[in-house]
């Protein structure tokens, strides 16, 4: 099928040639409009829908193939209005901006260690363990070929600046964002305590401020888009893949298949924050169409254990000169 612009007849069009059926409200019609540019991008999305798969697949295909092949598509909603999208960020940067004020690195890394209480005799730990990750950089850039430019990594969650220290002496320049001031600024001086002067550091007060960040040649972020619901991860990832120059790559961290996952995002909105960290997970379809869409190819995508439980990835991919 061709790209072409989705307008209302074509919505109405997909949903009798796919699903057999009119769409359910104005509701409905109006999030595809909103949610998806093209035809083909609608489609896409039907055809991983639940309804689809559960109507176009044999019953028995269940009993004999490994079910996570052949399950239907959860419902993740990614596509939401500009209002939603401000009220899920509000509610994210509220609950790291208060841990950033009350047990900071406990909350980067959630060892009784690095409690407050606890956390000087444990700082070089701490510390350490962000060399080890951040030298991971070199590893899937050997191990794919592929030429680092190391002009400026931007870190998106920062948080006390554990990876962003080592990101310095690896990269030219360094920019740490965060949604947190007590992260940032426990960031800041951790760099300057190991006489590091070539990083900026970034207070992300709105979905809309990611547009005032820099360009960079690498973009860099793990145990940060978990914590974030779907919608914002689309839109931090699409914002961010964005601003890696030609040249560049990206290497993050996203959950994608975290078994039993769904999210809704009038039964998010309307929840209590949760008493725990907030864990969640981006559909893969998705990071492959951002990570298309912004001209990378992708190298790697290597299952991880950050989350502790089955179905987070790190992505590393580049985008050519
Ligand atoms: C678990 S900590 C990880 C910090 C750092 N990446 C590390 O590995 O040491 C998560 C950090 O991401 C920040 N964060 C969460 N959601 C964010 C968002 N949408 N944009 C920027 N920072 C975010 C939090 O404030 C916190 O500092």
């Amino acid at each position: 099928m061709k790209s072409e612009i989705l307008n209302e007849d074509g919505v109405h069009a997909l949903y009798r040639k796919h699903l057999g059926r009119d769409v359910e409200s104005q509701e409905v019609l109006e999030a595809h409009l909103k949610g998806h540019q093209t035809l083909e991008s609608l489609q896409a999305s039907i055809l991983n829908s639940s309804e689809y798969l559960n109507k176009n697949l044999s019953p028995d295909i269940w009993s004999f193939l490994p079910r996570n092949l052949v399950r239907p598509a959860p419902v993740i909603d990614v596509d939401v209005s500009p209002s939603e999208l401000n009220a899920i960020f509000e509610r994210i940067a509220g609950e790291w901006s208060k841990l950033g004020e009350t047990d900071p690195h406990w909350s980067v890394i959630t060892s009784e260690k690095y409690r407050h209480a606890n956390f000087d005799q444990h700082e070089h730990d701490f510390y350490n363990s962000g060399k080890h990750l951040a030298s991971v950089i070199e590893v899937f850039a050997k191990r794919n070929g592929v030429q680092i430019d190391r002009d400026h990594v931007l870190e998106l969650g920062c948080g006390t600046g554990r990876v962003t220290a080592a990101l310095a002496s690896s990269f030219n320049k360094v920019t740490g964002v965060d949604v947190s001031a007590g992260h940032l600024r426990l960031c800041r001086i951790a760099l300057e305590k190991r006489g590091i002067y070539n990083g900026s550091f970034h207070h992300l007060t709105s979905p809309a401020a990611v547009d005032d960040l820099p360009t960079c040649s690498f973009f860099f972020s793990t145990i940060v888009l978990q914590h974030n619901p779907p919608p914002l991860i689309g839109y931090l990832l699409d914002r961010l893949l964005a601003k890696v120059l030609p040249g560049g790559a990206a290497l993050f961290q996203v959950p994608t298949h975290t078994p039993g996952y769904e999210f809704h995002i009038k039964k998010y909105l309307s929840s209590k924050k949760p008493s725990d960290f907030e864990m969640h997970c981006f559909p893969m379809n998705r990071v492959f169409r951002l990570l298309h869409d912004h001209g990378f190819r992708v190298h790697e995508v290597i299952m991880d254990t950050w989350t502790g439980m089955p179905g987070s990835h790190t992505f590393f991919a580049s985008k050519s000169q």
